[in-house]
């Protein structure tokens, strides 16, 4: 993996965040165009499919053999694929977005050979942008001022500050709302913010110490996770799986023992 090709590729996603952010929040409409995906709780804008044919075709400009994978899905045919695809979530909140709810991001994770290098979490009416490249540690930029990520440290579920999400899907809900009911009460506290990209990063950034979810896609947690472990943390599937299987889960290294074990409880008892 060239370390300029990495740098390369950050200041791309960078600046390509920046112009989706743009779009994002200066042409967002009032009645906003809506349809419904997987149940008629899983919403799509018309600008969740503007930003990712945006996002697409700013790399397209630049670099004609990368492929993507797209919460939309946007139809790409590439004759000879680069060793770089994109992992993209046009918008990582939608149904935030639609209710105007400054918690969502554009989401951007960067694979070279397999392997994710770079991750992008843009979260402008948050005024943030989360980033981190494999190996050179994870900052983020709040109205341009840098700052270096770090997770907490600590190993109780008592003293934790615990995020998790739900999915579409009611039955899904259902056990998910069942394992928070005790999740609530064994931890110092939880949230639900409705943004799983911007979790990761406020797992990277202390500001909670763990979150866990059932049946996130590689555009939820890609660029998220890699910001979390160069900020120090952990990430993954649960009992040594691999985030990307039924479960991903993310928090400060000292705890990370401590949330598998709860969450393995917690499927034993509602996910089977
Ligand atoms: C959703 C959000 C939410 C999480 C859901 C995701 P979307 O992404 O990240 O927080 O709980 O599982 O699907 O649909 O807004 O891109």
């Amino acid at each position: 993996m060239t370390e300029s090709l990495k740098h390369e590729l950050l200041a791309l996603a960078l600046d390509i965040a920046k112009s989706t952010s743009e779009i994002l929040v200066n042409q967002r409409p009032t009645n906003m165009a809506v349809e419904s995906k997987s149940t008629p709780v899983d919403l799509v804008t018309e600008m969740d499919k503007k930003a990712e044919e945006h996002i697409v075709q700013r790399v397209q400009e630049v670099r004609h053999n990368d492929t993507f994978l797209g919460e939309e899905g946007t139809a790409h045919v590439v004759k000879n694929p680069s060793n770089v695809r994109w992992i993209i979530d046009p918008i990582d909140g939608t149904v935030n977005y639609f209710y105007n709810n400054p918690y969502w991001a554009i989401s951007i994770g960067i694979e070279i050979d397999g392997e994710i290098a770079v991750g992008v979490v843009a979260a402008p009416l948050l005024h943030e942008v989360f980033y981190a490249v494999k190996d050179e540690g994870a900052f983020v930029e709040h109205d341009s001022k840098k700052s270096k990520l770090k997770t907490n440290f600590g190993a109780t579920l008592d003293k934790a500050l615990v995020a998790t999400g739900f999915g579409y899907d009611p039955e899904r809900r259902k056990k998910q709302g069942a394992a928070l009911a005790e999740m609530v009460v064994n931890a110092r506290d939880t949230r639900r913010a409705g943004a799983a990209s911007i979790d990761f990063c406020y797992v990277a950034a202390g500001r909670l110490d763990a979150y866990y979810e059932y049946g996130l896609y590689p555009w939820d947690f890609s660029a998220g996770a890699l910001i979390v472990t160069e900020a120090g943390g952990r990430v993954g599937g649960l009992n040594g799986q691999k985030l990307g299987g039924d479960w991903s889960l993310a928090s400060n290294a000292d705890l990370f023992e401590v949330l598998n074990k709860e969450v393995s409880r917690l499927n034993d008892k509602y996910f089977n």
